[in-house]
Parts: C-alpha cells; sequence; structure tokens
C-alpha cells in the first residue's frame, strides 16, 4: 500500500458522503477525496466533513475533486455514484443507468489512480461490481463488492432484536446476491461464539432471514431512499481493513474463477481482505439445499449480466 492513505469516493450522496464521515471520524486514512458529478454536493459535503475532523481521534484532510482529474494515485476509490433504489424500483431497475455511470467513472479511475484497489457499492451491486472487472480488465483481487458487510450487519441487527442480548458480539454471515435471493447463513452466524441454532427455534431463524433480506426495502419504505449510515459504516470497515492489512473475513462481492463451481460471475461469498483487496476466497463447504440457493442467486445476477452484455455494453 503506497504512503498517504489516500481514499477516492466517486459519487457524494448519502453513502458516499456518509463513507467519508465515518472514514474521517474512524481516522482511518490521511486524505479522503469526494467526487460527485455535481461539483457543489462534493465541494460542500467535504467542507462540513473536514470541519468535523476537528473533533475526530486523527485528522483527516478531507478535500472535494471538481473534475475527475482532480482526484488521483488514490490507493482505494470507492464507487457510490448511481440512481438510490426508490420505493417503487427493484434493483434491477437501477441497471441500465448506472451502468452507464460506472462505465465513466472506471474510464476516470483506470486514468487518473491506476493503482487503486477499487470498492464498488452502486447496484444492482454485483451486476455493477461484475461491470468494473470487465471495464477495468484488472487483476480480479482489486475490485471488491460492499453488500455482505451490510446484510451481515442487518442480520445481526435482526439477531439483537430476536435474542436481547449479545449486542456486539454478533456475527451474521449473509452470502449470495445482493438482492432478493441473498443467503442469510443462520448456521454459520454465532452470538458470542455461540451458534445461532443452539439459542433460537426455527420459526425465529426464518424471521429473521425474512426480515434481513427486507433491511433495505424497510429503509426506503420509510426515508423513500435507501440506507446510508450502516452502508457508509460498511464501506469504512473494508477500507480499513485494506489500508491496514488487518484480513479479516467478510462476505464480499468477488469475481468466481472457478470457485463454488462458477465462473465469470460476481457473487457474495467470504473473503480475506489484505492490503491486495482479496487476499483470499473462502471455499465453504455446503450442503445440497445451500447449493441450490447459490445457483438461484448466481442465476439472478447472470441474468442482468447478460442483459449488458445483450446491449454490447462490455464492447470496447
Ligand atoms: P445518492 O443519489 O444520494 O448519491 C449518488 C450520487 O452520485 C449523487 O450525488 C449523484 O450526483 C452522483 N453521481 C451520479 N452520476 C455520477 C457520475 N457520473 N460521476 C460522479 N457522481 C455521480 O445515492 P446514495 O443513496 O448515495 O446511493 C448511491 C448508490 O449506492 C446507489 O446505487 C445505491 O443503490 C447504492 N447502495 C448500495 C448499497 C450496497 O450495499 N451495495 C447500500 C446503499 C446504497
Ligand atoms: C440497500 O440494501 C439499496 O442496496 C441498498 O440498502
Amino acid at each position: 500500500m503506497m504512503a498517504g492513505r489516500k481514499v477516492g469516493i466517486v459519487g457524494a450522496g448519502f453513502v458516499g458522503a456518509t463513507a467519508a464521515y465515518s472514514l474521517a471520524m474512524m481516522g482511518t486514512c490521511h486524505e479522503v477525496i469526494l467526487y460527485d458529478i455535481v461539483p457543489e454536493v462534493a465541494i460542500g459535503k467535504a467542507i462540513d466533513i473536514g470541519q468535523a475532523t476537528s473533533y475526530s481521534p486523527k485528522g483527516t484532510i478531507v478535500t472535494a475533486a471538481e473534475k475527475p482529474s482532480d482526484m488521483k494515485d488514490c490507493d482505494i476509490v470507492v464507487i457510490t455514484a448511481g440512481v438510490p433504489r426508490r420505493a417503487e424500483m427493484t434493483r434491477a431497475d437501477l441497471l441500465m443507468i448506472n451502468a452507464k455511470i460506472i462505465t465513466e467513472v472506471v474510464g476516470n479511475i483506470k486514468k487518473y489512480s491506476p493503482n487503486a484497489i477499487i470498492l464498488c457499492v452502486s447496484n444492482p451491486l454485483d451486476v455493477m461490481t461484475y461491470a468494473v472487472h470487465k471495464l477495468t480488465n484488472w487483476d480480479r483481487n482489486r475490485i471488491i463488492g460492499m453488500a455482505g458487510a451490510l446484510d451481515g450487519a442487518r442480520m445481526a441487527y435482526q439477531i439483537h432484536k430476536k435474542v436481547g442480548y449479545g449486542s456486539g458480539q454478533i456475527r451474521a454471515i449473509v452470502i449470495g446476491d445482493h438482492g432478493q435471493d441473498m443467503i442469510p447463513y443462520p448456521e454459520i452466524s454465532a452470538v458470542g461464539g455461540v451458534p445461532l441454532n443452539q439459542i433460537i427455534g426455527k420459526t425465529d431463524m426464518d424471521e429473521i432471514i425474512a426480515n434481513t433480506k427486507e433491511g433495505g426495502a424497510e429503509i426506503v419504505k420509510y426515508l423513500k431512499t435507501s440506507a446510508y449510515y450502516a452502508p457508509g459504516r460498511s464501506i469504512s470497515v473494508m477500507v480499513e481493513a485494506i489500508l491496514d492489512d488487518s484480513r479479516i473475513v467478510m462476505p464480499s462481492s468477488v469475481l468466481l474463477d472457478g470457485e463454488y463451481g462458477y465462473k465469470d460471475v460476481t457473487l457474495g461469498v467470504p473473503v480475506v481482505l489484505g492490503s491486495n483487496g482479496v487476499e483470499k476466497i473462502i471455499e465453504l463447504d455446503l450442503n445440497d439445499e445451500m447449493k441450490a440457493k447459490i445457483d438461484v442467486s448466481v442465476k439472478s445476477i447472470t441474468e442482468s449480466i447478460d442483459v449488458l452484455k445483450e446491449k454490447g455494453f462490455f464492447k470496447t
């Protein structure tokens, strides 16, 4: 990792700005630079967050890039540019609009931060992460989709609501796609190390799974826009792991090349995060039921990837 610990965030909307705030408040990096297609948004938020750093544990320089070339030589670039999901939209509805935005954004990252690790956040997440792979053609360890960190946090929240204890001690794993077919995985989730299935029964478990899957939509229902505090913190946790080379295990959307029996598709699976981005993809030993669920997830992602392929999106 280059000296300086510089993180670029493309898209200074709710999620991008909250990620920047979280990074600045945790003192994770030396410099955060925000870029938005609407420069005033990035400039105004960078000033505001920069002023908040007076009271953060470590100084962080927060600036705005007024044009793409101002965001250069970043160690990590987080992509949150796009259109958020509204109540009446599915994630797939966002496909075409956001794919075009990603193409432009990735072009600039390749030009101005050619050694960066890219953390993709824009939806539909797995498909946009796939698009980043295709548009960069970089080594696959350098491109990571953020979803499992958020969905796992949502599942942990639901578990705590149900059992009423173990705050901060809950480890919940969600794999698969970041959509309707995501796979909360209670069998390998635990409260303070105690396997979840030893402390709650099937009915409660089913409710936790359903509520986790609805976690994003529930917030959209109230706010009329999608979530940003938990997504922002989930981004900053992943950035921390990469900059600190801390090698934490975090389900993330990565390009598979034979793992789990799939190739040329991005999917949320547990990975080790470190200074090279994805240090290792962990292959879980899945039973037939889980394999079938993974297959459904892969199919839903592949369907969207195929739409982009049919529209000639990946021709350069
Ligand atoms: P937002 O609308 O608040 O922010 C998006 C920002 O991107 C806007 O400020 C917009 O001006 C900017 N933008 C649009 N085109 C751009 C371009 N070409 N270059 C630079 N900036 C551009 O949306 P929000 O809520 O911040 O969500 C951002 C994205 O993150 C959405 O796609 C949303 O669905 C996704 N998301 C993903 C999550 C995940 O778990 N992976 C969680 C939450 C949101
Ligand atoms: C979420 O899960 C919309 O992906 C976003 O909140």
